[in-house]
């Protein structure tokens, strides 16, 4: 009757303890109550719970009963320990009759101290992951078999534990090692983007800094688009790179000091398609990218190049490139013409908005403008890449506010063809 009270009891105290190995989020309260509930099924005076660090060969308590404060907090294992566990496997050694393994020699007065009998190697697929150290039962009597048997169950729940957090630590840091290289590649490739970038611009001269201003438009469209950090980023990218296959364009054709003729112009109007060629084998991020340069001189109403598309056929990214491309064509200054005033630009992008562009980009430009200038936004974008002058130009606030009463947010071809 006694023995089968007992047995009862072990097992609700197995089955609570798998239970928290394979529950509990907090590591050291699992273990906690793993070592509660050993010592507790045997009456079990004191004991404690090491992790093994097989970087530093050293053991180090997670947790301990009753072993009070001068028992080392860490205790180091020789190789001829480590060997000795390994062999012995997951089965309780008698500290008694272990005193010729080195560690045991080491601690011996600690052991002895807190009458420390048992140590059970915790070894997880053929690995140690830790000790469990058990002092002597409460009644004196020395550990049977069928002590040993459930020290030997319960200290395989606590292995498995302690395998678990390993693997989980062991997870956490190759995805911190996994993000840290992440970031260097985008890093890497952010670097080339501009310095690709600086490349184009070096050869234009009388646009200087011209893919760098489109690249920053894009991204103030995507921002006020709502769209998330890596898609703004995309953006910024197509941006800085829709102009890459001017690189191949003879450097007096876009120099021109002139407006140049029509056998020059056909000349310059394959940039957009060499440029797509040049960016198609890059392995972007952002798969629109190589579109964006393709398309960035299409029009809404298909009067651009060089497919003459329409409308939804031209991939949304290349309708952002093409107003940012076109603002900053207005805003600064060509050999053979001055920039136009800030108010004839608005206007002449609010005319615009649904022949050459998306209205609703120029909606978002426009209120990404306005809130410059009436504070909203923190950062002075415009005003760095325009001048401060430029961009405080009388009327111009009403104008912007004008421009996004007036525009109707979705394109008057869609809407034909929807009659
Ligand atoms: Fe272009
Ligand atoms: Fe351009």
């Amino acid at each position: 009757m006694e023995n089968q009270k007992k047995l009862i009891h072990t097992f609700g105290a197995l089955a609570e303890l798998g239970n928290e190995v394979a529950h509990k989020q907090n590591f050291q309260e699992m273990m906690r109550t793993s070592l509660h509930l050993l010592l507790g099924s045997l009456a079990i005076m004191r004991g404690g719970v090491a992790r093994y660090s097989r970087y530093a060969h050293e053991l180090n308590m997670i947790v301990m009963r009753g072993l009070g404060e001068e028992f080392p907090l860490s205790l180091s294992l020789c190789y001829e320990d480590e060997r000795q566990f390994l062999t012995n496997g997951l089965f309780p050694i008698e500290v008694s009759q272990a005193k010729v393994l080195p560690f045991f020699q080491i601690y011996d007065h600690s052991f002895e101290n807190r009458k420390l009998e048992l140590l059970v190697p915790l070894i997880v697929r053929d690995e140690i992951v830790g000790v469990v150290l058990l002092g002597e039962k409460a009644n004196g009597e020395p550990y049977n078999s069928y002590d040993k048997e459930i020290i030997c169950a319960m200290a395989q729940h606590i292995g498995v534990g302690i395998s678990q957090r390993n693997l989980m630590a062991e997870l956490e840091r190759r995805a911190e090692e996994n993000r840290k290289l992440y970031d260097d590649l985008r890093m890497t490739y952010k670097d080339t983007v501009k310095a690709f970038a600086a490349a184009i611009d070096y050869k234009d001269k009388y646009t200087e800094g011209h893919s760098v201003r489109v690249g920053k438009y894009s991204e103030i469209i995507a921002e006020e688009l709502g769209w998330d950090e890596n898609e703004v980023e995309g953006a910024a990218v197509a941006g800085y790179l829709h102009d890459v296959g001017k690189l191949t364009v003879e450097r007096n054709i876009i120099n021109a000091p002139y407006r140049i003729n029509a056998k020059e112009s056909a000349e310059l109007n394959k940039h957009p398609s060499v440029g797509y060629e040049i960016l198609l084998p890059i392995h972007h991020p952002y798969t629109d990218v190589p579109l964006a340069a393709k398309y960035h001189h299409e029009r809404l109403d298909g009067r651009g190049y060089p497919d003459g598309l329409i409308d939804k056929e031209i991939p949304y990214i290349a309708k952002i490139v093409n107003l940012a491309d076109s603002f900053d064509a207005m805003t600064t200054d060509r050999p053979y013409k001055r920039r136009r005033v800030a108010n004839e630009v608005i206007e002449d992008l609010q005319r615009n908005a649904g022949k050459q562009f998306a209205p609703e980009l120029v909606t978002a430009f426009c209120r990404g403008m306005l809130k410059e200038l009436t504070g909203e936004a923190k950062e002075r974008r415009f005003r760095k890449l325009l001048g401060r002058e430029y961009m405080e130009a009388e009327g111009i606030v009403p104008l912007l506010k004008n421009a996004l009463n007036g525009i109707n947010s979705s394109s008057p071809l869609t809407l034909t063809s929807l009659d």
